[in-house]
């Protein structure tokens, strides 16, 4: 290691020994075939397509791409499933979906390893985040299908029928387990649909979903691109549809089920503001910035993807933002050093070099660390836009990648006013060491998720969505219930 000179550069000349994770505990099939009524079928056309791992490029395995007639029989089985499932006591339904819980935790090192293989990122959080989130969900769930008349007192809640849930890649078994386990606790039967570029956990869930014994036909995942999420909008025997992902297709979504009885919960995109004032403990603040824009490379809907930072303190903050970017580890998902994994896709890697093109353009000051990247793979460094203003398409548009855009303010109605001023309304974060300060920009920044002192805080227990263009309807706790019932 050569003598530092500075305190920047010995951080820069830090490197670590590499740590991968194992591969040999996993099992992952060359060929999977669509989970319609508690098998594993063939798809009608005899279609596959190829699931790749966004590090290396190399085919995983081949996966069926369901048609709209494999969409028509798992709706059918889910829709002759129904009634029994629903009449069930919520104490049976309850422990099939405890079981479920358990078998995601006794294989949760299998089923991280397979998460970042498939998508790219970090084992650190599939291990730490992802998957024990997905059993806390499951967990959580279970114990109210049991409960239901607590969590709606004086009232008869009936379950709707068969619910379509159509989720994307950024948390793929987390998504799976954020609809699937309120739709079975309320008596609701199912056919999910993973993102194309990331199906294998949500068909290792179907393996477990097997092994639980849960009857049949009461889960079904079928596999595709947009024609099959399409398929299952558009079928009549859907009554509720679920959705995360891009703002476009929510809105195609919204259009197709317009004049039907189906219900409808949007998750879609956001340009989290994340808010630092001069008084904020500006050390921790720094980290909670990091974590909230490179938390699994940016490929999250709630992202702090701008920063709102206090003039008095700017040139402090952005000084302390470089030093820690340069620190960042990217390369190898598997590796536990990781910081920074793989873009999900080569489209999406594509959409958030545009965006950086799109910045420069716009006269955006761009800082990214200048350290190798692997050859082969999606990567992206973590980048930094400085002295960009309101109007700037980075400013406003939703990137999905680890691009943060910088900007100042002076006064607290200024950054309400700037953090409101996009068309989304998911998230922000408030740094400051003043309470009242928190509960005031609670009420008036319109977001469904305000965190203070911290960032991308999730946990079953809580609900998370949003206003405006990042949709409508809650996920997760007490409320997360409420989208998968009817009143009497
Ligand atoms: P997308 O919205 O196309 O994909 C999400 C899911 O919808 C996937 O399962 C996809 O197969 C399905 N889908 C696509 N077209 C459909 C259709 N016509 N009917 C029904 N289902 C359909 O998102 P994409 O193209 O992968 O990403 C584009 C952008 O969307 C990203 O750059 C990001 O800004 C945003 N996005 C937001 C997410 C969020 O968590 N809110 C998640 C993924 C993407
Ligand atoms: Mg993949």
């Amino acid at each position: 290691m050569t003598k530092p000179s500075n305190k920047n550069a010995f951080v820069a000349s830090w490197s670590y020994e590499a740590a991968p994770e194992s591969t040999d505990h996993i099992q992952i099939k060359k060929q999977y075939e669509l989970f319609i009524n508690g098998e594993f079928i063939a798809p009608d056309n005899g279609e596959y397509f190829e699931t790749v791992n966004p590090a290396n490029h190399q085919v995983i395995s081949k996966i069926a791409e369901a048609s709209a007639t494999d969409v028509d029989k798992a709706v059918n089985s889910a829709d002759k499933a129904f009634k029994k499932w629903a009449a069930l006591p919520g104490k049976e339904r309850g422990k099939f979906i405890f079981r479920i819980a358990r078998l995601i935790q006794e294989r949760a090192r299998e089923f991280a390893v397979i998460e970042s293989l498939d998508g790219g990122k970090p084992i650190r959080e599939s291990r730490d985040i992802d998957i024990p989130l997905a059993a806390s969900h499951f967990f959580y769930y279970a114990g109210w299908a049991d409960k239901l008349s607590y969590a709606f007192p004086n009232r008869e809640v009936k379950p709707l029928g068969v619910a379509g849930q159509i989720i994307p890649w950024n948390f793929p078994l987390l998504m799976a387990a954020w609809k699937i386990a309120p739709a079975l606790a309320t008596g609701n039967t199912v056919v999910l649909k993973p993102a194309e570029t990331t199906p294998l956990t949500a068909l290792k869930l179907a393996e477990i979903i097997k092994e639980s014994g849960l009857p049949k036909g009461v889960v079904n995942i079928v596999t595709g691109a947009g024609a099959t999420g399409a398929a299952i909008v558009e079928h009549p025997k859907v009554n509720k549809i679920a959705f995360t992902g891009s703002t476009g297709v929510g809105k195609y979504i919204q259009k197709a089920i317009a004049g039907t009885n189906k219900k409808l919960t949007l998750e879609l995109g956001g340009k989290g503001a994340n808010i630092i004032f001069e008084d904020a403990a500006i050390d921790q603040a720094v980290e909670g910035i990091i974590n909230a824009i490179f938390f699994n490379q940016g490929h999250v809907c709630c992202a702090g993807s701008r920063l709102l930072v206090q003039e008095s303190v700017a040139t402090l903050v952005i000084e302390k933002l470089k030093n820690r970017i340069n620190s960042l580890v990217i390369g190898d998902p598997l590796d536990k050093n990781t910081d920074i994994g793989a873009i999900n896709s080569e489209k999406q890697l594509q959409t958030i070099q545009e965006y950086i093109k799109i910045g420069i353009e716009e006269g955006g000051e761009i800082y990214q660390p200048d350290g190798p990247t692997p050859k082969i793979g999606n990567w992206c460094r973590p980048t930094l836009f400085i002295n960009v203003s309101q109007s700037h398409r980075i400013v406003q548009e939703e990137i999905f990648g680890p691009v943060l855009a910088i900007q100042t303010f002076r006064t607290i109605d200024e950054v309400i006013d700037k953090a409101n001023n996009t068309p989304f309304g998911l998230s922000a974060g408030v740094w400051t060491e003043k309470g009242s300060k928190i509960f005031y920009l609670t009420q008036k920044l319109k977001a469904g998720v305000v965190w203070a002192n911290t960032y991308n805080k999730f946990d079953a227990t809580s609900p998370f969505g949003g206003y405006k263009e990042s949709g409508f309807g809650r996920e997760g706790g007490l409320h997360g219930l409420k989208s998968y019932v009817k009143f009497q």
